[in-house]
């Protein structure tokens, strides 16, 4: 199978690289910005990706919603599969991809867009199949993950430790992504839509570490906690879903303590399996193009879909479900929390509240920053 790739970047290098050396795969013609079609391998000219009939696949690498979206719409029109690691773009138009891929019969593969180099949404979609998944989530951004561990480790500063997951190519193109969970966001969507045939758009929040300070993660290391950026899904009984990121807080010996560097920790809880833990490389260039690599080699195996049938788009309900919250803020702040647990040195006040709807608790902190007010809040595991 011959595949082509959108885009030249940290991951489309990668692939490129991988795939002269793929035993069942070939590398067709690379897709690049016109002024950087600098090699014959290189074109600037979609058409001649669509219109070789050789090239049986292609892989979009480029990231953002625009032009991804049209170049993969217009590939798949071409009767082309379509590998994509790029999560903005499926989460901002899964259900017209998929609904594409359908009618044309091709494959639309993106396991490289959730959790690097881990196979997630891979056995996921086969969980599925057999198991009723209750939950899913985990630690599903590899540059907010290296930043933590690093501030935790060696006391780095928040804007060192982003520029160094700048440079080993981690963050996204605009790390605000990132640090905002934006992009752990799009991801715990993606898995949404692979578990549940939901893909939600609305009733949607994160909340990143953009807060955090030296400070905090000095105040949580005397406690022995270790913070995280958790991405959480689960779904009731009767179909009602909620999803959100945001900051946790663990105990020694919590599985999520253990990830370190530019790693992630996918999880998932089926009825009859029990709690499922995948954990490795969850960002950079060589992580993700084997992600992209075997999603290729699963479309020669004869796999054509990660979405189930009847994929449609939900909207997410996070009011009913509660957490204790560690919160840093300023004193005048504090009436806004059901502290339960308070330390106060007159101008900053940190502590623990009694249980928050999750909900609650992120529209009043960014009620409080349009204010002007600062504040930093991360769940604490029950
Ligand atoms: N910026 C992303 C991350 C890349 O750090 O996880 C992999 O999706």
């Amino acid at each position: 199978m011959k595949a082509a790739i959108l885009g030249f970047g940290t991951v489309g290098v990668g692939v490129y690289e991988m795939l002269q050396a793929a035993p069942g795969l070939d590398v067709g013609l690379v897709f690049v910005r016109p002024g950087k079609d600098d090699a014959p391998f290189k074109t600037s000219e979609l058409d001649r990706i669509l219109s070789d009939p050789t090239i049986d696949a292609v892989v979009e690498v480029m990231g953002g919603v625009e032009p991804a979206y049209s170049y993969v719409s217009a590939c798949l029109m071409a009767g082309k599969h379509v590998v994509s690691s790029n999560k903005a773009l499926v989460a901002a138009h899964g259900l017209e991809l998929e609904a594409l891929a359908r009618e044309k019969g091709v494959g639309f593969l993106f396991s490289a867009a959730c959790g690097g180099a881990i196979p997630f949404l891979h056995n996921l979609a086969l969980a599925v199949e057999s198991d009723r998944i209750v939950s899913v989530g985990g630690i599903l951004n590899g540059t907010t993950n290296f930043m933590l561990d690093a501030m935790q480790t060696d006391g780095s500063q928040y804007a060192d430790v982003l520029r160094q997951a700048q440079q080993l190519g981690y963050a996204e193109a605009d790390p605000s992504a990132d640090v905002s969970g934006l992009d752990a966001l799009r991801k715990i969507m993606l898995a949404c839509a692979v578990a549940w045939g939901k893909l939600p758009v609305e009733g949607l929040l994160h909340e990143g570490i953009e807060s955090l300070t030296a400070e905090d993660v000095a105040h949580f290391m005397g406690k022995g906690l270790v913070c995280r950026l958790l991405a959480s899904a689960s779904i009731s009984e009767n179909g009602k879903l909620c999803a959100f990121v945001q900051p946790m807080l663990f105990p020694a010996g919590a599985p999520e303590t253990s990830v370190k560097k530019n790693f992630n920790l996918a999880k998932y809880h089926g009825v009859n399996s029990g709690d499922i833990l995948l954990m490795g490389q969850g960002a950079g260039r060589y992580p993700t193009a084997s992600a992209v690599l075997r999603d290729l080699s699963d479309i020669r195996s004869g796999r054509r879909a990660m979405f189930p049938a009847g994929l449609a788009a939900a909207c997410a309900d996070n009011a009913e479900v509660l957490c204790r919250y560690y919160v840093r803020t300023e004193r005048k702040a504090a009436a806004l929390f059901p502290f339960a647990e308070i330390e106060d040195d007159n101008v900053v006040v940190r502590g623990v509240t009694k249980p928050v709807s999750v909900k609650l608790m992120h529209e009043t902190a960014s009620r409080l920053r349009k204010d002007g007010m600062p504040i930093f809040f991360a769940a604490l595991e029950d």
